[in-house]
């Protein structure tokens, strides 16, 4: 008798290891960390977190949607996919993306024979007429449901497999919601699956579902020790006037603060439904179920309006959970891990073979060392005729500015010179930033975030020049890395020094 128990027990263990795993990423547009972005997610807390890891060093190549997207998808840093911007023209469903589409952990993963579905945004010119409208199904999924544009929540084209698809009064979340959850439910055992839904939220218009409108109405905009101070120390676009904000400003930040939280409650009632469907249909225990977002936020902080783009944490890190096969539960886990590394830890955890040309590096998902690690972050500002409103008072060269609007007390949200490249230090005993402008001051800043978390001082004057040299010697490498190998050791760990 025992004996036979012990066959079963062989025999099932076998096929449970032949067994490859299901993947569902769950990806949301512009969803912060730093502010209590996190807060809403009771469910993604409760079946994700709670069952597996939070990163709570997880940051992104690019704090801005289409480059960050680009990333993620190729575990390529923004220098080697070079969809630089949100534009057609800065590579966003470019001619030079078509070529780096060919290969994403999606392509891989289809090759080896897995079912791979995709639903909402995409990168942000997917679908326009200009990019080849929305009969174009990228490579490397099974089942396309793309979001024709940008992140909105009524009025939108999905591409249903290159067919578009317009709705009016169906709420996108809920819409991308449905069709998770119809997929999970068509998936049988024969082939491994690997899902993505990508909702709009909490991107603008930050327009929640009817049944959550005001929910968080007694919630108002978190007052950081950096919200709306004056930011003498930091580059030319944070020390433009108006600084502080005019106070007929806040009223607007707590609107929108709250309505963020109301958006992201669809996307929590996603999440339970998402794990509720792979539970009935047995799937639970042989899935990966990741959640994250294409970059932070920041609302009111250094006296910027609301919006993403600044080297500052608010807006470069982000949510990162995984629960799955083998995975520690309940556990917060410090290692420095950027979206570049989703899809070599996809690829490796699918038992695949990763690229030589993919910059990221697997998560080891079984480590809870801190290690330490020099992350790059790349961001190229953006400048458009015709940005700055007639009604502000700025007379600067055309088309170096971005988003001069009197609704935004003409705060501009963006600059060509707001183009920087940072290296993050993360080790157990180093928490530090090092951003350069490409400026004509060739401005730099430096934070020890380990002492100064909201990034009040910039130390860059005050610490050796060594140090400064250092940084900006990798940084420099950096610029130019490829491949992980690479990319992971551009000097030597120069811990003595700190
Ligand atoms: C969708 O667009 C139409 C036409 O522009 C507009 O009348 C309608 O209010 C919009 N619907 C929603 C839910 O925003
Ligand atoms: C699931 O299968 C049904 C029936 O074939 C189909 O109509 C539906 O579109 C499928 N769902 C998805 C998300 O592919
Ligand atoms: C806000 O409202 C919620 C739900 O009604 C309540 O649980 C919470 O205590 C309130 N918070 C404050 C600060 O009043
Ligand atoms: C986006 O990047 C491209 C290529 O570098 C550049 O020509 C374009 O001006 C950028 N767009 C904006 C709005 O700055
Ligand atoms: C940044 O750009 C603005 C607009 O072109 C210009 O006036 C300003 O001098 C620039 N500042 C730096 C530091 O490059
Ligand atoms: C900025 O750096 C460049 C290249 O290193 C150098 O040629 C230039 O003189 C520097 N400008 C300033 C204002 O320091």
């Amino acid at each position: 008798m025992l004996q036979y128990l012990f066959l079963i027990f062989f025999v099932n263990n076998a096929v449970a290891e032949l067994k490859r795993p299901n993947f569902v990423l769950i990806l949301t547009d512009d969803q912060d960390v730093v502010l209590g972005g996190m807060d809403p997610m009771k469910n993604v807390q409760r079946f994700i977190g709670k069952e597996g890891i939070t990163f709570t060093n997880s940051y992104v190549t690019s704090p801005i949607c289409c480059p960050s997207r680009a990333s993620l998808l190729t575990g390529m840093y923004v220098h080697n996919h070079k969809t630089v911007n949100n534009s057609l023209h800065g590579g966003c469903y470019g001619e030079n993306w078509k070529d780096h589409e060919k290969q994403t952990f999606a392509t891989i993963l289809q090759e080896a024979g897995y079912d791979t579905f995709y639903a909402g945004k995409y990168l942000n010119q997917y679908g326009t007429k200009e990019a080849g409208g929305p009969e174009v199904v990228p490579p490397g999924w099974t089942e396309w449901r793309g979001l024709v544009g940008n992140s909105v929540y009524y009025n939108y084209t999905l591409s249903n497999n290159g067919v578009p698809t317009f709705s009016t009064d169906s709420y996108l979340t809920d819409v991308i919601r449905e069709l998770g959850v119809s997929y999970i439910e068509n998936q049988t055992e024969s082939k491994p699956f690997l899902m993505v839904l990508a909702p709009p939220a909490p991107h603008q218009p930050f327009t929640p579902a009817p049944r959550h409108k005001d929910a968080f109405s007694n919630v108002t905009v978190v007052k950081s020790p950096n919200f709306n101070i004056i930011a003498e120390d930091k580059h030319w676009l944070l020390r433009m006037p108006p600084s502080p904000l005019p106070d007929v400003m806040l009223p607007e930040l707590d609107q929108v603060y709250r309505s963020r939280w109301e958006t992201l409650l669809s996307v929590d009632e996603m999440v339970a439904d998402i794990i509720g469907a792979l539970e009935t249909q047995a799937f639970l225990d042989n899935t990966y179920v990741v959640f994250t977002s294409d970059n932070g936020y920041h609302i009111g902080q250094n006296s910027q309006v609301y919006d993403k783009r600044q080297p500052y944490e608010t807006d470069i890190k982000v949510p990162l959970l995984i629960k799955g096969p083998g995975l520690k539960k309940n556990v917060e886990n410090r290692q420095p891990v950027l979206n570049i590394d989703l899809a070599p830890t996809i690829i490796k955890l699918a038992g695949l073979d990763i690229p030589n040309n993919v910059d990221g590096r697997p998560i080891d998902v079984h480590n809870e060392d801190i290690g330490e690690r020099n992350m790059l972050i790349e961001y190229y500002g953006e400048g458009k005729d015709g940005s700055v409103d007639k009604e502000c008072p700025w007379k600067y060269d055309s088309g170096n500015l971005a988003q001069c609007y009197p609704q935004y007390s003409c705060k501009c949200q963006d600059a060509k010179n707001n183009t920087y490249a940072c290296i993050r230090h993360i080790a157990e005993r180093i928490d530090k930033k090092y951003c350069l402008f490409a400026d004509n001051e060739n401005f730099s800043e430096m934070y020890n975030i380990a002492d100064d978390p909201y990034e009040l001082e910039n130390i860059v004057n005050h610490v050796f020049p060594a140090v400064k040299y250092w940084y900006r010697e990798i940084l420099t490498r950096m610029l130019t890395c490829s491949g992980a190998h690479n990319c992971d050791h551009p000097l030597e760990p120069l811990i003595n020094i700190f």
